[in-house]
């Protein structure tokens, strides 16, 4: 919360700003592999219907960070702008800027707090930063001292209330209002906090973190700083009823994933008891699909892939897809993860390579070169029907949902597709 001198010292000088960048991914009319993702975009509206619901009446700036969990930002804003959303997050600049070139109009808040010193670019691209340290104060407030903007500028502040990540601890809240006074160019039009555990069995955590936020927004109330919204809510604590103030700022919910109760000490994921709500309301939102490439029968006792890890316990009919750990599925699925082929499982045989991974089709008749392959998503064929949710994809490979979804690589491309 201390000003670096060499911010303060600085004139502002845009020449001299970082560049902000962005990565490009691999485009639906380059794809000649079969490999893709499918993002569905009437599942995105029905699950932004649902959210709203549980919103009941506050405000939904829906999460868009990491490439809107990986289903690509552009694409999901605009589809999401459309059907109403209110405003958008994301962690970075760099995301902020891509959302506005994709023709964004909507509020959009950069929560991560790290400008890199581009605050000119932060107030033109109109976005709303978030801010938890003097200096950012102090970049923002140079620049209306300069004449280069009309001030104020407004911004929202972060109250860490039990993350420990970001944001003003609550102890250190009057200094900061005292650094607010001296600052009049920087107004806090919002406040808000972050919840470390809104997934957890019991709520406890998440009501002492309320409590908490609601102290420091009185002691800053005394001081002046009476900002006109609030928000915490992340998914988990929206679709449980927790949380709620003037916003609320949901990500995995729109992508179709219900946040499941996990222990606290192993992260396990827990079958809700029936006094937590866990909705099943939520349409998967992202579809991944392949195909099978190459086909072989192995004799009993032959190895399969990097360091023979899974050796035939039969002669077994293999047939390798070309998705692997650097396309976004995991090594961890080695052996134990699933896939669909023609409408039934398939397990992952095998160490997970990087541009492959190899399945069991011993007890599928009649797979063929060319036969659909889904690791994320359903699959309705001639044996049968079967779903793959990224929840399931997170518990085989010992990670969160989140993580399986935004794991997907930009070399896989998007197609984006109504129902
Ligand atoms: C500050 C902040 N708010 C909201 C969210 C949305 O969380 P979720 O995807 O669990 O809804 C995130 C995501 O991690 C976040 O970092």
């Amino acid at each position: 919360m201390t000003i670096r001198p060499s911010e303060r010292e600085l004139p502002v000088d845009r020449a001299s700003e970082p560049r902000v960048l962005r990565p490009r991914r691999a485009a639906p009319a380059d794809a000649v592999r079969p490999t893709r993702a499918e993002v569905n975009l009437a599942a995105l509206r029905h699950n932004l219907r649902v959210v709203r619901r549980h919103a009941d009446g506050s405000k939904v700036w829906t999460v868009l960070k990491a490439d809107g969990y990986g289903h690509g930002a552009p694409a999901v804003a605009r589809t999401l702008e459309r059907a109403g959303a209110d405003g958008f997050c994301v962690a970075l600049l760099e995301e902020a800027v891509e959302l506005r070139e994709a023709g964004i109009v909507a509020p959009i808040l950069v929560m991560g707090g790290y400008y890199g010193g581009a605050y000119a670019e932060v107030v033109a691209r109109g976005v709303t930063p978030v801010v938890y340290d003097g200096s950012h104060l102090e970049g923002f407030a140079r620049l209306v001292r300069s004449g280069e903007v009309p001030g104020p500028i407004d911004v929202h502040l972060k109250i860490d209330t039990g993350m420990a990540r970001l944001g003003v601890p609550v102890a250190d809240v009057e200094t900061f209002a005292a650094l607010l006074a001296e600052h009049p160019e920087v107004r806090v039009r919002g406040l808000m906090t972050h919840l470390a555990s809104a997934d957890a069995l019991s709520a406890e955590a998440t009501h002492e973190q309320m409590l908490r936020f609601d102290d420091a927004t009185a002691r800053l109330a005394r001081r002046g700083v009476r900002p006109e919204i609030r928000h915490a809510a992340n998914s988990a604590a929206l679709l449980r009823g927790e949380a709620k103030l003037d916003v609320a700022r949901p990500g995995v919910a729109l992508f179709g994933i219900s946040p499941r109760p996990v222990a606290a000490s192993t992260s396990a994921v827990l079958t809700p008891p029936p006094s937590v709500p866990f909705t099943g309301e939520l349409e998967q939102v992202m579809r991944v699909r392949s195909e099978v490439v190459d086909l072989r029968t192995v004799a009993e006792g032959a190895t399969i892939g990097y360091g023979g890890l899974w050796r035939a316990a039969r002669p077994s009919r293999i047939a390798t897809i070309p998705m692997g750990y650097a396309d976004g599925l995991s090594r961890q699925l080695t052996n134990v993860g699933h896939v669909l082929v023609r409408g039934k499982r398939a397990r992952i045989v095998g160490a997970v390579s990087m541009d492959m991974s190899m399945i069991d089709v011993t007890d599928l008749p009649g797979v063929e070169l060319r036969d659909e392959v889904v690791v994320l998503g359903d699959q309705d064929g001639p044996l049968g029907r079967d779903f793959i949710g990224a929840d399931e994809v997170a518990t085989a490979a010992g990670t969160i949902p989140w993580e399986v979804l935004t794991s997907i690589s930009r070399r896989v491309p998007r197609f984006y597709r109504e129902p």
